[in-house]
């Protein structure tokens, strides 16, 4: 069963998702992206896209939050939202699949964007079978 997430806390998740996307770096694909994550002990952290003239160093929104989260020393995510000032919602590449695992593997990851078309859907269900901290036990 995945977390239950009040309304309330999905909204402020929302807002800072799409908040954080005033700080993306991204001049070259100019695909601006916003997260933001809730953790084990209830507070919101965000991330936004960071690119790099050298593009496969390219950081995602998601990753940036997780990051964020952790340095902060939060171990555990609850949920994740990703932002985009697009029609279409985005969802998580594969590589912040396998980050948000890390922290959140029952985690809610939800794409919201400027249109009302949204998906709410788990980490397990982005990533079957994942290869995680338990396999290497
Ligand atoms: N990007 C994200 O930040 N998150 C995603 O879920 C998909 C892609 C970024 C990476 C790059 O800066 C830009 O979007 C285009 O791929």
């Amino acid at each position: 069963m995945p977390p239950k997430i009040p309304a309330s806390t999905l909204r402020r998740l929302e807002k800072s998702a799409r908040a954080a996307t005033r700080s993306c770096y991204a001049p070259y694909s100019k695909f601006r992206v916003g997260a933001a994550v809730l953790t084990g002990s209830g507070k919101i952290y965000s991330g936004c896209n960071v690119e790099n003239a050298s593009y496969g160093l390219c950081n995602c929104a998601e990753r940036t939050a997780v990051f964020t989260a952790v340095a902060a020393s939060e171990r555990k995510i609850t949920a994740v939202v990703v932002f985009t000032p697009t029609p279409l919602p985005t969802m998580p590449c594969g590589a912040c699949r396998q980050v948000i695992n890390e922290f959140g593997p029952r985690a809610l990851v939800s794409s919201v964007c400027n249109s009302a078309k949204r998906i709410d859907t788990t980490l397990p269900a982005l990533l079957g079978e994942a290869f995680g901290p338990k396999s290497l036990r």
